[in-house]
């Protein structure tokens, strides 16, 4: 009803009021809960954030206490659910995985479903927040063989995560403190980015009252494509051609700018900011002080990327449309020097993103001006015509 507007990409439609997370594109600032990521980046948690992101305040010690104690009473799993994650073939990608796993938690969980009830919602969001953590380590551990290793309750979110993804059974593994640091950074960076295609997808799916489960699987779906969270993946990969065909950054960039079909520079370019990704710029920082802690002080791949960014910094092709490094160009080079494969970068960004999906589908679910997604279109196709039997046609 009324006059449809055409918004391909949703270019210029805002879909909801949000007091979650704050962007200025042309100034390249981020802000959670009116927080500078910079700030949080560097003081916080990722837990920490996770409850700023979700109840909108920062927790005083005693609420914070409590929720990272709640959070890791959960992150053990039903030994079924275990069986289930077995029963993936290890050739498929952790994305898909990742998206039926958390979808299939609705099935275990089934007192932590009513969209309407704040105890019920307090609880999905525990779950979710342990139970993905759990989930990403056993994404690791099953691709490359290895027997799922329980949680330790005893040690922090991150520092058990990577405990249960890179230890040997029965040997003690304490994580490098760097690696911990750097990755509860990583995680905090990735925590929200306000309306994403992602995020968009949970709002869309959950403005139909699905469940929480259910609408951030279909995020985890959104995110996998590697215009979105696929792309560190993506990074990784284009840097290892470019290298294996002989390193020469400029001839790379020339098929970039001629638009060579399928070639990008990926990890460059987004649809808000026209200026530095100001997470971009804190992973570039961290990224040379982690690589030498891990020991891969030289790194090859490193130093191609750095030699991309400043050729494009300085073209006029990526001058004139303001493209500049987002988050996904450096962050998986540290993943790899950290021991993850490229399959694990998109489901790390996506456990670092669950406290946005819950905290936008929360706001979503109480804010009285949802209404459910339902876009209007332009019909293109064929005017009025009569069914012909199949054989007069
Ligand atoms: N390499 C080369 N050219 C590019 C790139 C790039 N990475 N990104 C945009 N352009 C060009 C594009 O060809 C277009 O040129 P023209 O005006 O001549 O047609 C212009 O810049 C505008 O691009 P667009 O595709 O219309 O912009 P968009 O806002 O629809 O897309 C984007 C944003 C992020 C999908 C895009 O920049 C892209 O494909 N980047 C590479 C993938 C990537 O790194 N994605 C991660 C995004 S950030 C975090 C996340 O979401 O995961």
């Amino acid at each position: 009803t009324g006059v449809v507007t055409m918004d391909p990409g949703f270019m210029n439609t805002a879909a909801c009021d949000s007091e979650i997370t704050y962007i200025d594109g042309d100034a390249g600032i981020l802000r959670y809960r009116g927080y500078p990521i910079e700030q949080l980046a560097a003081k916080s948690s990722f837990l920490e954030v996770a409850y700023l992101l979700i109840h909108g305040a920062l927790p005083t010690a005693t609420e914070l206490d409590s929720f990272v104690e709640r959070v890791n009473r959960h992150t053990l799993v039903h030994e079924d659910f275990r069986t289930f994650m077995g029963t993936f073939p290890r050739t498929g990608h952790p994305m898909a995985v990742m998206s039926s796993a958390v979808n299939a938690l609705s099935t275990f969980y089934p007192e932590s479903l009513d969209p309407f009830d704040p105890e019920t919602i307090e609880l999905a969001t525990v779950l979710i927040l342990a139970k993905t953590r759990t989930i990403t380590s056993y994404l690791h551990r099953s691709a490359v063989g290895e027997p799922l290793l329980y949680p330790d309750y005893s040690r922090g979110y991150v520092e058990d995560f990577l405990r249960m993804t890179f230890a040997v059974p029965y040997q003690q593994y304490d994580p490098d403190p760097t690696t911990v640091a750097a990755l509860d950074q990583l995680l905090i960076l990735h925590a929200d980015h306000e309306q994403n295609c992602s995020t968009a997808t949970v709002r869309m799916v959950g403005s139909s009252h699905a469940n929480l489960y259910a609408s951030i699987a279909a995020g985890i779906n959104a995110l996998s494509g590697p215009l979105h969270g696929g792309a560190n993946e993506a990074v990784l990969k284009m840097l290892t051609e470019i290298k294996a065909g002989g390193g020469d950054a400029r001839e790379f960039m020339t098929r970039v700018k001629n638009k060579e079909q399928g070639v990008r520079l990926m990890g460059f370019g987004h649809r808000v900011y026209k200026n530095y990704d100001p997470r971009a710029a804190i992973v570039k920082k961290s990224a040379d002080a982690v690589l030498q802690s891990l020991g891969s002080e030289h790194d090859d791949l490193l130093d191609l990327a750095m030699s991309l960014e400043e050729i494009a910094l300085n073209d006029e092709y990526f001058i004139e449309r303001k493209l500049y490094p987002n988050v996904d160009f450096y962050t998986g080079l540290i993943y790899k020097a950290m021991g993850f494969s490229d399959q694990m970068f998109t489901p790390l960004f996506a456990l670092g993103r669950m406290p946005g999906w819950i905290a936008q589908w929360r706001e979503m679910m109480s804010d009285p001006q949802t209404k459910i997604g339902r876009p209007r279109q332009v019909y293109t196709g064929a005017v009025e015509r009569d069914y012909l039997p199949v054989e007069s046609r």
